[in-house]
């Protein structure tokens, strides 16, 4: 019987439980170009609406992981110094969220092989392309051979989903940023690991964040969502484990793509505000042992910050950029990279013990800056963004410096200097710091 896309737009609107055939088709012919934008648009929003069950969470996963080709990187691998297993990890989107910039270097420096293909910033969360465009000339369009010779050679590559890689992610995560159907725990899982099953990983980690600049606003629906993806690991052969992380406010000070970019080389430098470096150190080491490069968290910690300590994650850094055409001197020389005209600081709007952040809308603020996209075809502008330099616990003053923001107009500084202030919550009583982590998930459980 032929599918039409408008009977698979109506099946799943109406509640029902699309087909393994209704997924692969709508994958398959969305990818050729064969169906418009509209009407993906409108199967987004009915799977946002009405949800996906397991079954058909893992089909879209593995039609969208399944749109190009999956890689086997092993045979890339013989002969040279690396540990056999590489590995990969995976955030699911924060503000701030600048982990992969500090993490991927300094895994890779500790000889564990890690391809990553990763994504643009999606609704108010940052991605880690866009980053990585500050630097001039970086490209993440990489031909599959390029992506196997740059893993053998300085093993570590970094790549966006092209024609060959998951390309139904493409243009499915493109289509979801601007459509309002990120949030939903189906289309997430289906995006990250279809990305994770093509790259051809042996092991994943998950950063899976819960709080109020997530996708999953609690640490409930965060665990679901990473039980969800670490089965979907599992049931491929991959070694997957998911570390749930607060997202309760920016992580580090730096929120927009090139300040975040000098926030993780002054981590690698040794600097860097202290909640991103531990952020980091215990993703990294995650990804270390599952390597099976260290016997112990204790052994992998030591190992990550040795990395750090003696420039090796630095060095490895500055190989990525430049072997995907970027200028390493913007390494070397931070105040390289772009700046945006006006830089002026943000102030408290009162006096109080820093309660909550309305973090999601912090990351807009970067995006009505410039930083991020509200249409497919806006131009993202890395100078723009802010700092914001007090945590959850801290206590302001009226008029205190909070932090500077980064604009390249007036309105748009203005309107910032009103709404970061506004989107922290004051009190007068005592406030609890925030963990940076509150569960690991495997798959024992
Ligand atoms: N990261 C992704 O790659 N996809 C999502 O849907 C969310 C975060």
């Amino acid at each position: 019987m032929t599918i039409r896309m408008v009977d698979v737009i109506a099946h799943k609107r109406d509640g029902g439980e699309l087909s393994g055939e209704e997924i692969a088709f709508f994958v398959r012919e969305y990818t050729a170009g064969a169906i418009p934008d509209y009407q993906a648009a409108a199967l987004l929003m009915a799977v946002y609406l009405r949800g996906m069950n397991r079954r058909e969470t893992v089909d879209l996963t593995l039609a969208m992981a399944e749109s190009g080709e999956m890689l086997d990187l092993h045979d890339v691998l013989l002969g040279t110094a690396m540990a056999p297993r590489i590995v990969d990890k995976h955030s699911s989107g924060g503000v701030g969220d600048k982990t992969s910039l500090a993490v991927l270097p300094l895994v890779a420096a500790c000889g564990v092989p890690v391809g990553k293909m990763s994504g643009r910033g999606l609704g108010s969360s940052g991605g880690t392309l866009d980053k990585m465009e500050s630097f001039t000339g970086w490209s993440s369009a990489l031909s599959l051979d390029q992506f196997k010779r740059q893993l053998r050679e300085i093993g570590l590559v970094l790549a966006g989903q092209t024609a060959d890689l998951a390309p139904a992610d493409g243009k499915l995560y493109a289509l979801r940023d601007v459509t309002s159907t990120v949030s939903n725990r189906s289309l997430i899982a289906a995006s990250i690991m279809s990305k994770k099953l093509a790259a051809g990983a042996d092991a994943i980690v998950l950063d899976v964040k819960a709080g109020s600049g997530a996708f999953m606003p609690t640490v409930e629906a965060a665990e679901d969502l990473a039980r969800l993806m670490v089965q979907i690991g599992a049931d491929a052969g991959r070694q997957t484990v998911a570390l749930i992380s607060d997202m309760n406010q920016p992580l580090g000070h730096a929120v927009g793509n090139a300040l975040e970019v000098r926030e993780a080389l002054d981590t690698l430098r040794g600097d860097g505000p202290d909640d991103f470096w531990q952020h980091c150190l215990t993703v990294a080491a995650t990804m270390v042992q599952l390597a099976g490069v260290a016997a112990t968290t204790d052994e992998a910690r030591a190992l990550i910050s040795a990395a750090r300590a003696d420039g090796r994650g630095l060095a490895k850094f500055r190989e990525l950029v430049v072997a995907q055409g970027g200028d390493g001197r913007q390494v070397d020389d931070p105040s390289r990279l772009p700046q945006a005209r006006y830089v002026e600081p943000l102030e408290a709007n009162g006096s109080g013990t820093v309660a909550a952040m309305d973090t999601g809308e912090l990351g807009w603020v970067c995006v009505r800056c410039g930083g991020g996209r509200l249409v497919k075809s806006d131009r993202v502008d890395p100078a723009v963004g802010f700092l914001l330099t007090v945590k959850i616990g801290d206590r302001v003053e009226r008029g205190q410096v909070i932090g500077e923001i980064h604009a390249h107009d007036d309105m748009t500084l203005q309107q910032a200097q009103r709404d970061v202030p506004a989107a922290l919550k004051l009190t007068d009583e005592p406030v609890a710091r925030r963990p940076l982590f509150y569960a690991t998930i495997n798959g024992q459980g």
